[in-house]
């Protein structure tokens, strides 16, 4: 059995608009790449962290915490080392935290021969999840894990289910550089929702479910609204109407906010429209003088993987 192993840890979008907490999807080029070695020195070390400032203590990181969940239910009779090459900035809304947490506990279930599945995988993560969010969410690390469109169906107990992913489906996601914290942007949202709001929520994410089961596109653009958490949390990104309005206007399906944002997430069939929306929101954040990154691309139904 291998002693060393390299991984890709992808980015993912979660929420999806009308799927607040259960749905999200896995996106393919933007990742984390992390290294996980067996040692023998008993625990979990993190060695090595390039990209962002994080801490190396494994309480305190998000790898760390979730490495430590499986590794004291697993009891192996070897340590481990962490080095996190990291990408995905914290705090961009596109599953940083999530990344993390899925990659130490992805790659130590590898060198141990794969004792748990993919589920049990998410309940240790959502361990290091939680100590970034402060609260327990697994739909950026269910696509992470398992690639392709999640539905967690339920936290307790952990149910996730897979949906099907158009295979014309594109995302353009651009991520005006300012930093939003999950716990904050959690903090600013309603604790109780009238019931129209709700019924117009729960109708929508029926159907958008419904559209990627059968890849029908005009549903789905139909479906993407979010009547219940964009109207709080959009205030937060500045000229976030205007880049949704020009994304839509050149051709998106739909768009939203990627996670809790600033990171912002559209959906387009064909890479010819994704591209589209690319320039259109380069176009309004050229202006703006906030830096931003800008990203095109197809939905990854594969999910973690080992380089
Ligand atoms: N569903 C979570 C939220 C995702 O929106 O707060 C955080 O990335």
């Amino acid at each position: 059995m291998k002693n060393e192993i390299k991984i890709f840890s992808p980015a993912t979008v979660a929420n999806v608009a009308c799927g607040f907490d259960v749905l999200g999807f896995c996106l393919d080029s933007i990742g984390d790449e992390m290294v996980i070695r067996k040692t023998d020195k008993k625990g979990i070390h993190i060695t090595k962290i390039e990209g962002f400032d994080l801490p190396f203590e494994a309480e305190l990181n998000v790898a760390g915490v979730s490495a430590l969940a499986m590794y004291e239910a697993a009891k192996p009779d070897c340590g481990f080392e962490i080095e996190i090459y990291k990408n995905i900035k914290p705090g961009s809304g596109i599953g940083s935290s999530a990344a993390s947490a899925v990659g130490s506990v992805f790659g130590m279930n590898e060198l141990l021969g794969k004792p748990y599945n993919q589920t049990e995988l998410t309940q240790f993560a959502i361990k290091g999840e939680a100590l970034a969010s402060k609260c327990e969410h697994a739909d950026n690390l269910a696509p992470a894990l398992f690639g392709g469109f999640t539905l967690v169906k339920s936290i307790s107990p952990l149910e996730i289910l897979e949906i099907p992913s158009p295979k014309n489906l594109y995302a353009t996601i651009i991520h005006p550089q300012i930093e939003i914290k999950t716990s904050e942007s959690r903090a600013i949202l309603p604790k109780e929702i009238p019931l129209q709001d709700a019924i117009t929520q729960w109708s929508n994410f029926g159907s958008l479910i419904h559209s990627l089961h059968t890849s029908d596109y005009e549903l789905l653009q139909r479906s993407l609204h979010d009547v219940i958490v964009e109207p709080h949390r959009s205030k937060l990104i500045p000229h976030y109407k205007e880049a949704k309005k020009a994304a839509l206007q050149h051709g998106a399906l739909g768009a939203g906010i990627s996670g809790s944002g600033p990171s912002i997430f559209t959906l387009s069939k064909g890479l010819e429209n994704a591209n589209k929306v690319q320039d259109a929101l380069e176009k309004v954040y050229s202006k703006t003088g906030i830096a931003f990154e800008i990203h095109v691309t197809k939905i990854n139904t594969e999910g973690i993987k080992i380089l």
